[in-house]
């Protein structure tokens, strides 16, 4: 997507090796405009899914995902991220281990939000391990509701989380596609 890729040249800074840094837009500060474009964009690619729900995981996948679901008229439910967890029965519960921090976070959904007739699309900020993804798909297994696909804003393609979803089938449209950064700049891989 043209806009967003102009957004992280212009705005976006890497720290190290593989993170990119958008605090100003999309982590931290957030452009509701720019949100409304990726909301309509990931809605249009799933327009004919038969999504029913939209789930991301709190905090940063909030505003891409309340803006698609707006946009296919369906609720947006987000995971919420717990330290440790009384298990409930009346929850849905997974692991989710962030390379990034070297910690495991539960997320935690309760049952009422996600139920067996559901087609749910997952939408969030970052693919990189693709932890969250698979912490999300393992909820909605639970559920035993529909993985329709998932939306997601940031795709960095040579961390493993593209691969893990490519090996569970599950639809992935990344709106900016990263393969690498060289000295410090963005490097977009081509669109396919
Ligand atoms: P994974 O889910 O794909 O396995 O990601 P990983 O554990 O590597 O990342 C942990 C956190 O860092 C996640 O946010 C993820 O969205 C974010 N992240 C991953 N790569 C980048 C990056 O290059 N830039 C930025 N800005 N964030 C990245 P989180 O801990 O869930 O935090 P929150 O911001 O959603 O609250
Ligand atoms: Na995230
Ligand atoms: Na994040």
């Amino acid at each position: 997507m043209r806009e967003l890729e102009e957004r992280i040249r212009r705005e976006g800074r890497v720290l190290g090796t593989d993170v990119l840094k958008v605090d100003n837009f999309l982590n931290h500060q957030v452009d509701p405009k720019l949100m409304v474009a990726l909301g309509h964009e990931f809605a249009m690619r799933f327009a004919d899914a038969g999504v029913t729900k939209v789930l991301t995981v709190e905090s940063s996948g909030i505003a891409p995902a309340v803006f698609t679901a707006l946009d296919l008229d369906v609720p947006m439910v987000f995971a919420r991220k717990r330290k440790s967890i009384t298990l409930s029965a009346d929850n849905y519960t997974a692991d989710v281990y962030s390379f990034t921090k070297q910690e495991t976070n539960h997320i935690i959904v309760d049952k009422r939000f996600i139920q067996p007739k559901d087609s749910v699309l997952i939408i969030d900020d970052f693919l990189a391990n693709g932890q969250a993804a698979q912490g999300m798909m393992e909820i909605i297994t639970a559920a035993g509701a529909n993985l329709v696909g998932a939306g997601i804003v940031i795709e960095k393609t040579f961390q493993k989380g593209r691969q893990l979803l490519n090996e569970a089938n599950v639809r992935v449209e990344s709106l900016a596609r990263i393969e690498d950064f060289v000295n410090g700049q963005v490097v977009f891989a081509n669109e396919d």
